[in-house]
């Protein structure tokens, strides 16, 4: 039988952090409402200590959520998991998440401590978020660079003080799948208690992985995803909702499934791109404005005979109403055509070779030729050389 595999989104937080993305409350208050309709799991609403702000966010998204559960950052500060914690009381259902880096590199430039003092830290933070919350996420920041044998050791020790959701990142978006794969998989066998919390994954995209990463970790024994709509975040953003939620989708053989609604998929990227002001790149998986466009003429030919020639996704599973033929100079015979009884001009032979020629020569001069392009061509060409003769 498939497993649930949980989408935590943090668009509302790590995605938030990018620089000029800042949104207002009422706009973060916006996107909530339409994470929840989408069907994730947790939203993480922000870090409530980061700023009034956010705080307000924060708790106004805890009063308007009704299904999904709320989540708020901190670092493993007391301040911080109080806020948090005061954030989140309106939530139906709360979660704090709370952590600290466990890296060599972040225990010693970082922290300047000791493996043990962070421990200590680690337990001291989750014990105290528990006093508000049942649930509490542990993040162990850094962890793709951790050594995997410490890791364990700091993931026992704050199931034991009763961490419900055991975080991964791979903050800096270092590790390759299969090493990302091995480290969930080792934490698996050799956490104490593991089967009281469960594994989740974060991961940035700094090497262009995340993705993959994510999958990996999902089929290692992760059973959360966190991600970004439009796989926002810093630096180079992180794992991307929409391509793990359609993996998760089409590739059944995983044996995983998720609550998301994927035919809201391409109006939510749209909404957080327009609200954020940051536009998604044109060949971006499943929701760029090329996913699902053909434009040259092998693959047109293709695609108008039978779409799964050159389409692994139906667009209508991700809410685009069609696959698009584009038409540039690369286009054959088989797009023109199509493009015009799209119009309701159907084409003989003879006339599509007229056309086909005068389309060429204007293609070779625009980057594409739009449906008006089509029409004056038609009466150029067709129209008025009829007229002509008759
Ligand atoms: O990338 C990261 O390590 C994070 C944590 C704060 C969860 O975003
Ligand atoms: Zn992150």
């Amino acid at each position: 039988m498939a497993e649930k595999i949980q989408i935590f989104d943090t668009t509302l937080r790590d995605g938030e952090q990018v620089p000029g993305c800042k949104l207002n409350t009422q706009q973060k208050l916006e996107l909530a409402e339409a994470l929840e309709s989408l069907g994730v799991d947790v939203i993480e609403a922000g870090f409530p200590i980061s700023s009034p702000g956010d705080f307000q966010s924060v708790y106004q998204i805890a009063e308007i959520i009704k299904h999904s559960t709320v989540c708020g950052l901190s670092r493993s500060v007391e301040k911080d998991i109080i806020t948090a914690a005061e954030a989140l009381q309106p939530a139906r259902s709360p979660r704090i998440h709370t952590g600290i880096g466990t890296s060599d590199v972040h225990i010693k430039y970082k922290f300047n401590s000791t493996p043990e003092k962070i421990i200590e830290r680690a337990v001291a933070a989750v014990r105290l978020a528990k006093k508000f919350v049942y649930d509490v996420e542990f993040y162990a920041e850094d962890a793709g660079r951790t050594e995997n044998e410490f890791l364990a050791k700091v993931c026992t020790e704050v199931v034991k003080a009763g961490a419900t959701v055991l975080n991964i990142p791979d903050t800096t978006g270092y590790c390759l799948p299969d090493e990302y794969g091995d480290k969930i998989r080792y934490l698996k066998e050799n956490v104490k208690g593991i089967d009281k919390a469960i594994l989740s994954s974060h991961c940035h995209n700094d090497l262009g992985l995340a993705t993959a990463n994510s999958i990996a970790a999902i089929r290692n024994g992760a059973r959360q995803i966190e991600c970004t709509i439009n796989g926002i975040g810093e630096r180079a953003g992180n794992t991307s909702l929409e391509e793990v939620v359609m993996i998760i989708k089409q590739r059944k053989h995983l044996g995983f499934f998720t609550n998301i609604h994927s035919k809201m998929l391409t109006e939510m990227s749209h909404m957080v791109s327009d609200r954020m002001g940051i536009p998604v790149q044109p060949n971006k998986a499943i929701v760029g404005a090329n996913a699902f466009a053909h434009s040259s003429g092998i693959h047109q030919d293709g695609v108008i005979k039978h779409r799964e020639n050159y389409e692994i996704i139906d667009p209508h599973e991700v809410g685009v109403n069609e696959s698009a033929i584009i038409l540039t100079a690369r286009s054959g015979r088989a797009a023109l055509a199509y493009r015009y009884r799209n119009l309701d001009i159907e084409l003989g032979k003879e006339q599509l070779d007229i056309l086909y020629k005068n389309f060429l020569e204007l293609a070779d001069q625009k980057k594409e030729i739009v449906a008006e392009d089509l029409l004056r061509l038609y009466d150029e060409h067709i129209v008025k050389k009829h007229k002509a003769v008759v």
